[in-house]
């Protein structure tokens, strides 16, 4: 008689979509954290004790203490986010252990959602429902909530990854004239090049652009990208968009230049710190729009996601090159 496998002890940082959620289950023994808030730290640290896997979310740090509370046996991380800044990646592979994450599903998804925010600043959108909602809405008016043409403008992508080249597929649409900056695109991209973005340096696009949208992931090197010297370079009508990470702008300076028209308006699906504290000066602005965080929300994307998640998570359980691997260094 063959021995029953003790099914492989995960710990999972909070419910996914039952789509992923069941896979992981079936397979493994699962510690789910039920709460609708991120586990206390005490609790994660108590929890992944022994595990061969953990399932994490971008709200709850994967450092040394906690991959050292999880012991030898760990096998495999596996983040629910495209992002991984949260984990500690150098770390994390010197132990040896893959990092999965969750890339390709959610790129359209995330483009649709800094594109609504993109034509919403533009075109004033959320003011206006609240103007409405104030019952100030008395007669139509030849000036009233006057916003800014999306079409035939300068996008500037600063990013020019997935994210980043989707949104300039939605800006062909508008006859927008697309400048990028990345370091790791060159100008003849055939992409760029078939759709006619022009790849600058970050100095020309944020003079340049008449809409600033982010897609860079959230590094040393590009924490407070967008700083008080980037914004006074950018147009004062210009518009900056971000759904990539918070710190990627320093709010203090934004504040600064949205409130004394450095900039005109910004639209943004991520803060920092997160969630924004209520006596943040930015949401005493009006040309602000603030989003929870929400750009890959869409019901299909977080269950693709969750899939992916579980798929990275058990094939780090069974010894398996991870489909979606953050650091395949690790592999040698
Ligand atoms: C969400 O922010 C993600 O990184 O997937
Ligand atoms: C994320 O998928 C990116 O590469 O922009």
């Amino acid at each position: 008689m063959a021995p029953t496998m003790a099914k492989p002890k995960v710990f999972v940082t909070r419910e996914i979509p039952e789509a992923g959620l069941s896979i992981v289950r079936d397979f493994c023994d699962a510690d789910i954290w039920p709460g609708e808030l991120p586990p206390p730290r005490e609790y994660v640290l108590e929890h992944v004790k022994g595990v061969d896997g953990i399932l994490s979310l971008l709200t709850t740090p994967m450092d040394p203490t906690v991959m050292d509370a999880a012991g030898a046996g760990l096998k495999v991380i596996s983040n629910y986010a495209v992002g991984f800044d949260n984990i500690n990646i150098p770390e994390a592979t010197k132990r040896g252990i893959p990092v999965g994450h969750t890339p390709g599903v959610l790129t359209e998804t995330t483009a649709d959602f800094a594109f609504a925010l993109l034509i919403s600043a533009a075109r004033r959108v959320v003011e206006g429902h609240n103007y409405t909602l104030a019952g100030k809405w008395k007669t139509w008016g030849p000036s009233l909530l006057l916003g800014q043409d999306v079409y035939g403008a300068t996008l500037g992508l600063v990013g020019f990854g997935r994210i980043g080249k989707s949104m300039a597929k939605r800006a062909t649409g508008f006859d927008m004239k697309i400048l990028y900056h990345d370091d790791y695109v060159p100008a003849d991209d055939p992409f760029a090049v078939d759709i006619g973005a022009q790849s600058v340096d970050l100095d020309t696009l944020l003079r340049e652009s008449d809409f600033v949208s982010v897609h860079t992931p959230l590094l040393p090197e590009t924490h407070h990208l967008i700083d008080a010297a980037a914004l006074a370079k950018m147009k004062s009508t210009a518009i900056l968009i971000n759904s990539a990470r918070g710190p990627l702008i320093d709010p203090d300076a934004l504040y600064d230049a949205l409130k004394n028209g450095g900039i005109a308006y910004a639209g943004l699906d991520v803060t920092e710190p997160e969630p924004i504290p209520m006596d943040s000066p930015l949401l005493t602005l009006n040309n602000i729009i603030i989003a929870p965080h929400i750009a890959s929300g869409s019901v299909v994307t977080r269950d693709q996601m969750a899939v992916i998640a579980a798929n990275n998570l058990i094939a780090g359980l069974t010894g398996k090159r991870l489909p979606n691997c953050a650091n395949p260094q690790v592999y040698g």
